[in-house]
């Protein structure tokens, strides 16, 4: 059966079986390979991609059930102002080893920065939890996720006064 998807903003048609993972469509299908294939059973977040805005995993998410749902997928993500944003973190903290979770982890940051512009450190765990890095980038990806929400100062970047003179201040020697 055909079926028409919206991806990245535009629609897509592919001939398949209902219960063919959208997974396979990006990949296979319309060719979009970076979207990644991990364990194939919803446990590693290597796929993960996004329905209206919420992060899903294309290897358990069914093409019937799509709909008129907007897909989105790492190739589009760099187009948002967020996407680009935590992009450049993620380059700016050197956070890749391998690269192969990294789409899945960026598609994760992004949904949850989207709906948590400021997260917590446990709100950043507990949304990131479910993407695996077997490479064990963790603390890189927290810290760039920080750095896009503006928790933490940009690499880089000239620290704000207010830092400039908190620090001054701290080494300053006592009179006396
Ligand atoms: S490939 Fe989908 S969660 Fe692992
Ligand atoms: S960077 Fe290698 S699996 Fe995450």
């Amino acid at each position: 059966m055909a079926y028409t998807i919206k991806v990245n903003g535009k629609a897509h048609t592919a001939d398949v079986e209902a219960d063919t993972p959208l997974l396979w469509v990006l990949r296979d299908t319309l060719g979009m390979v970076g979207t990644k294939f991990g364990c194939g059973a919803g446990l590693c977040g290597a796929c993960t991609v996004h329905l209206d805005g919420v992060a899903v995993r294309s290897c358990q998410t069914q093409i019937s059930r799509v709909g008129t749902k907007a897909v989105t997928t790492i190739e589009g993500m760099a187009e948002t102002t967020l996407g680009a944003t935590v992009q450049k973190a993620w380059i700016d903290h050197d956070v890749m080893q391998c690269g192969y979770c990294q789409a899945g982890q960026i598609m994760s940051a992004t949904s949850l920065l989207s709906k948590t512009p400021k997260p917590s450190d446990e709100q950043i765990e507990s949304a990131m939890t479910g993407n695996i890095c077997r490479c064990a980038c963790y603390t890189r990806i927290r810290t760039a996720i920080r750095q896009a929400a503006g928790i933490d100062t940009p690499l880089g970047a000239a620290p704000a006064p207010q830092q400039v003179l908190a620090s001054a201040a701290a080494s300053t020697p006592a009179k006396g």
